[in-house]
């Protein structure tokens, strides 16, 4: 490999980052991006956005513009419009919380019917991994089991947790379907 190359190549996608109110969300984001953690909870209203840069290789450099979406837009008109163009989805849900679990299917079920890969990538539905989050307040006991179709990982946004290998997983996924 060239440790010098002349031709750099770069790559932006936008990923989702949905699931029920307080699943820890913004937490993940915060976490990833700023490597930071609050136990405060400020509810996000509506949208708000991050940005990762992440060098892939000594050649290519990708930027996730991640949308964090409020829980509550579950139940909004505007799911439509922030889904447009979205090349993947983290779904997330909170292991000490099941009810969230089972909002999960209805997140991926409107996730489906309103965004699909562009027709250059096949038009098939964009890659989501779901994320089991919290798990520091997790007791050993008690799991839950997949939706199909999703690869799991158990998360902690506090404990800094699998979030890395989550997202380098998802992003393999996207390069590999471009
Ligand atoms: P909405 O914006 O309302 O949809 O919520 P959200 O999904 O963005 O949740 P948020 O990240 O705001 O987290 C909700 C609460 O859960 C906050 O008090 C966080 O500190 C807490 N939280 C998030 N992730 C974790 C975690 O991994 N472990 C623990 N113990 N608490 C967490
Ligand atoms: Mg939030």
């Amino acid at each position: 490999d060239n440790p010098y190359p002349t031709e750099i190549r770069e790559y932006l996608y936008k990923i989702l980052v949905i699931g029920d109110l307080g699943t820890g969300k913004t937490s993940i984001i915060k976490r990833y991006v700023h490597n930071i953690f609050s136990l405060n909870y400020k509810s996000t209203i509506g949208v708000d956005f991050a940005l990762k840069v992440i060098q892939w290789s000594p050649d290519t450099v990708v930027r996730l513009q991640l949308w964090d979406i409020a829980g509550q837009e579950r139940f909004g008109n505007m799911t439509r419009v922030y889904y447009k163009e979205a090349v993947a989805a983290l779904v997330v849900y909170d292991v000490t919380r099941p009810k969230t679990f089972e909002a999960v299917t209805k997140w991926k079920a409107d996730l489906d019917s309103k965004v699909s890969l562009p027709q250059a990538w096949g038009g098939g539905p964009i890659p989501v991994i779901l994320l089991a989050n919290k798990t520091d307040l997790q007791d050993e006991a008690s799991t839950s089991l997949d939706p199909a179709e999703m690869e799991k990982f158990a998360t902690s946004a506090k404990d800094n947790n699998n979030i890395e290998d989550a997202a380098r997983f998802l992003l393999t996924e996207i390069m590999a379907t471009e």
